[in-house]
């Protein structure tokens, strides 16, 4: 299985880079594969609501007219068997990254061909709460109903705070494994 994790921090070696890394290896040692991209590193700008009416291109042909990496992206979930979206949580939300990419992908998503080899995906949100510890489990509602909105087959949700990350390591890696193996 071939998944790819969409992760809305920057830092490789920040704690939702560790939850997801511990969700890969799950997915790893049922002979799954992932590949990664941090979205901060990355130009994708927030929808520019085109037209009066606040659609534009996206709604009448799937795509985004603001030629930054969102195509990129949307064409690598298109061809991964599963997607993981990894939040750090901030103000017990969504990242700004994150945010300004699934607004822009359900948007495409709200048509026929730009929905193609998406809706239906397996998919597995993760939220940590890398500060106080508040706010995972908002976050978490918030990451569900961005998920279905772009009609993936949101499988499973994961809050994670500071204080319980390492427990819920072997939760993501237990996770990761049943996800692959499920799907072999
Ligand atoms: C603007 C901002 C808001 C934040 N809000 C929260 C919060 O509501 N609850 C919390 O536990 N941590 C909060 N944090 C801490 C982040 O959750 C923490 O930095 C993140 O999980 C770890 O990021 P990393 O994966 O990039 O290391 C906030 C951080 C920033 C920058």
């Amino acid at each position: 299985m071939k998944v790819f994790a969409i992760l809305g921090s920057r830092n490789p070696e920040g704690q939702t880079a560790r939850a997801t890394a511990a969700l890969i290896e799950g997915i790893a040692a049922a002979g799954g594969d992932a590949q990664q991209a941090f979205l901060p590193l990355l130009q994708v700008e927030r929808c520019r609501q085109c037209e009066e009416n606040g659609w534009g291109i996206c709604r009448r042909e799937g795509r985004c007219v603001i030629e930054d990496d969102f195509a990129a992206l949307a064409q690598r979930i298109r061809e991964a068997d599963a997607v993981v979206f990894s939040n750090p949580v901030y103000y017990s939300d969504l990242s700004e990254s994150l945010r300004a990419f699934t607004d822009r992908l359900r948007r495409v998503c709200a048509h026929e061909s730009g929905r193609q080899g998406i809706a239906d995906k397996p998919a597995i949100g993760i939220c940590v709460a890398g500060g106080g510890g508040g706010g995972a489990p908002a976050a978490i509602v918030t990451l569900e109903k961005v998920m279905r909105s772009c009609r993936l087959d949101v499988v499973d949700l994961i809050p994670v705070r500071r204080q319980n990350l390492a427990m819920k390591e072997t939760v993501l890696r237990v996770t990761g494994r049943w996800f692959a193996e499920d799907r072999k």
